[in-house]
């Protein structure tokens, strides 16, 4: 069987691991997080990075950093990954999710004013398949009305919108190392704080409350519970198999992009013929392959098409199931304005497999048997 995904290996994450084992500090912050969060910080120009142990981690964070009361309202879109929605939920605000675009997946910019009441606090892009939305009209909407703006960056790292790294753009990004994502530690995530006025807040969320991180760095003489707080740190050893990644992160962009453009001019001529749908990336971004995805006629088409595939040894994968149709969705939010997108789109996308490494045997697989489907439509 073709799998999906196979979570990213580059082969000097167990030397790292026992390195990590070694220093004898397998806690939150040693070296390796250090090492990886310099390294954030660096390449994509951010303010300050921290790891946190998921990238739903980071958003609780971020939710709780934006100090929303019970009652304020969140904009975020229905297709999106239920992290997403819960930590806002945690903070206590009610979900309000507008339509999404359907070149991109993500949230229709255009929707998002008529969205806006007197309880809206924050907006949540998210950046779906590693292609950002449109931060510049997002931006400018959040400025106009006073808001927070947190990146769901989960999938979008080593992603750019007009030159800029992704996450690095809102008040927060947040990250996800999750083990299907492009660079991983198992589990985990980081956390971007861009806007500086909330980076001592940010460590003392992160480090239940205290201010220890102020203690490490000599600036106070003994460290204490100064808020409330979590602990949102993820292991040393994690992190050592993360720096691993890290250091060959280029090399695995570049090898994600080349299947992703095989599979994209491979399936041109089925685009052409206007049998499927493929991806649209937008001229103001550069994306990191997270994932390749057609659009079909319809679910029922999907749902043939996926069997098809498992019939011949390919693991295919839908998502997201519109978090507004989730019972938690009914729970915790309200649709903002006419589903038009989110609901018809969703139930047309297939994600083929697509993972650091897959053989080219693998993906000229994949490229076969999915033409066969359509020759015989
Ligand atoms: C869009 C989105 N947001 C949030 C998350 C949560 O990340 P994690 O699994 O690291 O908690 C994911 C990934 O799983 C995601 O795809």
């Amino acid at each position: 069987m073709i799998s999906f995904n196979v979570p990213p290996f580059v082969g000097n994450e167990l030397q790292y691991i026992r390195e990590a084992v070694n220093n004898k500090k397998i806690c939150g912050d040693g070296p390796f997080t250090r090492k990886c969060n310099e390294w954030l910080q660096d390449r994509f120009g951010a303010n300050r990075v921290m790891l946190t142990t998921s990238g739903s981690s980071a958003l609780d964070m971020a939710a709780l950093l934006c100090g929303i009361k019970p009652g304020d309202e969140v904009i975020l879109p229905s297709y999106t990954f239920s992290s997403t929605a819960n930590s806002f939920v945690l903070a206590g605000a009610k979900l309000v999710f507008v339509d999404i675009r359907p070149d991109t997946m993500n949230i229709d910019e255009s929707k998002i004013e008529a969205a806006i009441t007197d309880k809206t606090r924050v907006i949540v892009p998210v950046h779906y398949a590693g292609v950002a939305c449109e931060m510049d009209t997002i931006m400018a909407i959040a400025k106009k009305h006073g808001l927070m703006v947190v990146e769901d960056a989960a999938q979008g790292v080593m992603s750019t919108y007009k030159g800029k790294a992704l996450g690095t753009i809102g008040d927060f990004g947040c990250y996800s190392f999750h083990e299907t994502k492009n660079y991983s530690m198992g589990e985990g995530g980081a956390i971007l704080v861009n806007n500086l006025d909330y980076v001592e807040k940010a460590e003392i969320l992160r480090e239940k409350g205290t201010n220890r991180s102020k203690f490490f760095r000599g600036q106070v003489d003994k460290y204490t519970w100064v808020d409330f707080g979590d602990s949102y740190l993820p292991s040393d050893i994690n992190a050592a198999y993360l720096w691993a990644q890290l250091e060959k992160a280029d090399e695995i962009n570049d090898n994600r992009l080349a299947t992703w453009n095989k599979y994209n001019n491979c399936f041109r001529e089925l685009a052409n013929r206007k049998l499927i749908e493929q991806p649209t990336i937008p001229q103001e971004c550069v994306h990191n392959a997270h994932m390749y995805y057609i659009k079909l006629k319809s679910l029922e088409e999907r749902t043939s098409f996926i069997d098809f595939l498992r019939e011949n040894g390919i693991n295919a994968v839908f998502h997201y199931v519109p978090l507004h149709s989730a019972p938690a969705g009914r729970k915790f939010g309200r649709f903002s304005g006419e589903d038009i997108f989110t609901t018809s789109e969703s139930e047309r996308l297939v994600r083929l497999p697509l993972y650091y490494g897959i053989s080219e045997e693998d993906v000229n697989k994949v490229v076969m048997k999915t033409t066969e489907f359509f020759a015989e439509q």
